[in-house]
């Protein structure tokens, strides 16, 4: 890491009167960054922190551990190893689970809608600003609705003896939490994120650092929990990360990208913390982490659907963040289409596995970002309308030329070539043969699913969970789409869930293709790793997108798989085999997505109302613009 890269980033932190008030008032807060040498006039942040001493919390969160505090980030190339409405999210009668069984019924986790909900078609004629409250007494009736949710008591965390839906807790969930306390990294005192793994058996490599996509589901358990604290440190301390000089060799990056992890370096002499960053610049292949601006959006919304308190949002500080990423994806250049073009491995998936292009990952967070965007970005017209602009020609440009099920496979196996002209069918000039044989296999009579890739004559065919489940849970998908995706996972569940949920992709690169697409990579062999690993953090992105289309009950199933197993083998990061059997060949033990994953869709399990943090409600302006084929109707 070049010394420039070197930062100092301060909290000052002064406490606040805190009351015993529930949730948690938001102190106001001004973020101010430190940097050294390079950022030119250091700027200091001070941050007014509330600290609650609410009466349903957790035990407080432990000191982290900086483990290497001597360790220089330079002397190895570490690797990517590798509205709250006004009605609210709380409306849900969660007493009532049973109804959520068996029958596939969608849950309506925002029934009316506010204003700050609007769809986005309604907003481009509007263009109206949406705070996330209308007025203060909105924001009151939030805050009395939220009390009396937590009122009852504590919830999923091992205090809770047995939940609000007669939910018994697995044992394994006071064990979860405890682990993913022992997790938590402090920076100058204060908890700012998750290390990635708590593994000292292996070489640590980066795994001692807080990145910002394995952050997500320990953000979201702490949410969950009313532990907001940490949530918005990361929030505020990642921001600051955002505005320093980035920079590979003498290329800079463009201002907006967030890192794609941070490590707290402890000086034990002279008492201090610093902070250093990776940007990709010291990543596998210098691939910069397109996922973490977007997934850093989501968090922020996240932030504000559960503490009802849009004043982080609303910070000046805040606003701009969100404009430099989303400036990265806006600008206008060479593109034909409303996809992002990306490099191999800028997201989970950071290795070369031939998801460059327009994968289906970043497409679908993409997509959610910038829906998540348009609720949090506050009078900023020119910037609302070219969102909405992009949100009209994604959502189109995925569900008909993402889309696969067995009608539109029947119909690219047929697919005429050298089409001309606006009339063209085949408009990517795809191949038949460029059909793989498996697929014909996969493909149930209902079900379908979000292809890996769509470009020029190149059609990725295989099956990448996180982009369909982040596609069910932002509404890219219609009802139809996001039923059928369920219909697939049941059907092929021996392939996706087999015993340990759930395939980051399928099926496998084996042979050639191993050798060409991986460049030989012998950490992403055939079903191992990303190349048909299975991951249990994405335990919590399916049950979000089960409950989000009215299936629980698959999502009770695979989490019943990974309880089985997960706390026995000590949280591996992920595991290797055709059906998962194995503990990957290079998996991290103490994995914290794969605990964080686990509480999340537990916790979402128990109380389907926590939804509402994640997941954004179908835009029924947006007339479906895919046709309809046999496995959506019946
Ligand atoms: C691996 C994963 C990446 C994750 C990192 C830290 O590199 O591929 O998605 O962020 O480990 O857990």
């Amino acid at each position: 890491m070049p010394a420039a890269m070197a930062i100092d980033v301060q909290l000052s932190i002064s406490l606040s009167s805190l009351a015993a008030a529930r949730p948690p008032p938001l102190a106001s807060v001004q973020p101010s960054c430190t940097t050294k040498p390079a950022l030119p006039p250091p700027y200091t942040f001070f941050v007014l922190l509330s600290i609650s001493k609410s009466l349903w919390r957790r035990p407080p969160i432990r000191a982290s551990i900086n483990r290497n505090p001597s360790m220089s980030p330079t002397a190895k190339d570490v690797s990517q190893n590798g509205s709250v409405t006004t009605s609210t999210i709380f409306e849900i009668d969660d007493s009532d689970f049973s109804r959520f069984s068996e029958r596939p019924r969608p849950v309506n986790i925002e029934r009316k809608r506010s204003f700050d909900e609007k769809s986005f078609s309604e907003l481009s004629i509007t263009m109206s600003p949406r705070p996330f409250y209308k007025n203060a007494e909105n924001s009151s009736r939030i805050f009395q609705t939220v009390d009396s949710i937590y009122s009852s008591g504590g919830r999923s965390g091992f205090n809770t003896p047995r939940s609000e839906n007669g939910f018994e807790p697995h044992p394994i969930v006071a064990e979860a939490w405890e682990a993913l306390r022992r997790s938590v990294v402090n920076f100058r005192g204060q908890p700012v994120g998750t290390i990635a793994a708590m593994d000292q058996s292996g070489e640590e490599l980066n795994y001692d650092q807080v990145f910002v996509r394995d952050f997500v589901p320990s953000a979201l358990a702490f949410l969950m929990n009313g532990e907001h604290e940490i949530v918005k440190n990361f929030l505020l301390k990642t921001l600051c990360l955002q505005s320093w000089e980035k920079k590979v060799d003498l290329f800079k990056l463009g201002e907006g990208v967030m890192p794609a992890s941070f490590k707290v370096l402890h000086n034990p002499v002279r008492n201090s913390d610093t902070l250093v960053a990776d940007f990709g610049e010291t990543a596998i292949g210098r691939v910069a982490p397109v996922d973490s601006g977007f997934w850093w959006i989501i968090l922020l919304r996240a932030y504000t659907k559960s503490t009802g308190d849009s004043s982080l949002a609303d910070m000046p500080d805040c606003q701009r963040g969100i404009r430099l990423i989303l400036s990265l994806c806006l600008s206008k250049g060479f593109d034909t289409f409303p996809t992002l073009l990306c490099a191999d491995g800028c997201c989970m998936i950071d290795r070369q596995m031939g998801v460059y292009g327009y994968p289906i990952e970043i497409q679908a967070l993409f997509f959610m970002a910038l829906r998540c965007a348009l609720q949090l970005l506050k009078q900023d017209c020119e910037f609302v309308e070219k969102i909405i602009e992009r949100l009209h020609a994604l959502s189109y440009h995925m569900r008909s030329y993402y889309w696969l099920d067995m009608k539109q496979l029947n119909s690219i196996y047929r697919y005429k070539t050298e089409e001309y002209s606006h009339t063209a069918v085949n408009k990517f000039n795809v191949m038949p043969d460029s059909l793989p044989d498996w697929v014909f296999d996969f493909m149930p009579k209902h079900g379908g699913y979000f292809i890996g890739n769509v470009s020029p004559a190149r059609m990725d065919f295989r099956w990448f969970c996180l982009g369909n489940c982040v596609a069910i849970l932002c509404s890219l998908a219609t009802p139809e789409q996001s039923s059928a995706i369920m219909d697939l996972i049941e059907s092929r569940w021996g392939e996706l869930v087999g015993d340990m949920p759930l395939k980051i992709s399928y099926p496998a690169l084996e042979g050639h293709d191993w050798r060409i697409i991986t460049g030989y990579d012998p950490k992403n062999t055939r079903w191992s790793y990303h190349n048909g690993g299975s991951w249990p953090v994405l335990l919590w992105l399916l049950t979000a997108a089960c409950i989000k289309s009215g299936r629980p009950q698959i999502a009770r199933r695979a989490i019943e798989v990974a309880e089985s197993r997960l706390l026995k083998d000590s949280w591996p990061e992920y595991y290797d085999g055709k059906l998962g059997l194995y503990i990957g060949k290079q998996a991290r033990k103490f994995q914290t997505w794969s605990i964080a994953g686990y509480l999340v869709a537990r916790m979402m399990l128990e109380d389907p109302s926590h939804l509402g943090m994640i997941s954004i409600e179908e835009d029924k302006k947006m007339a479906p613009l895919c046709r309809r084929s046999a496995s959506w109707t019946s």
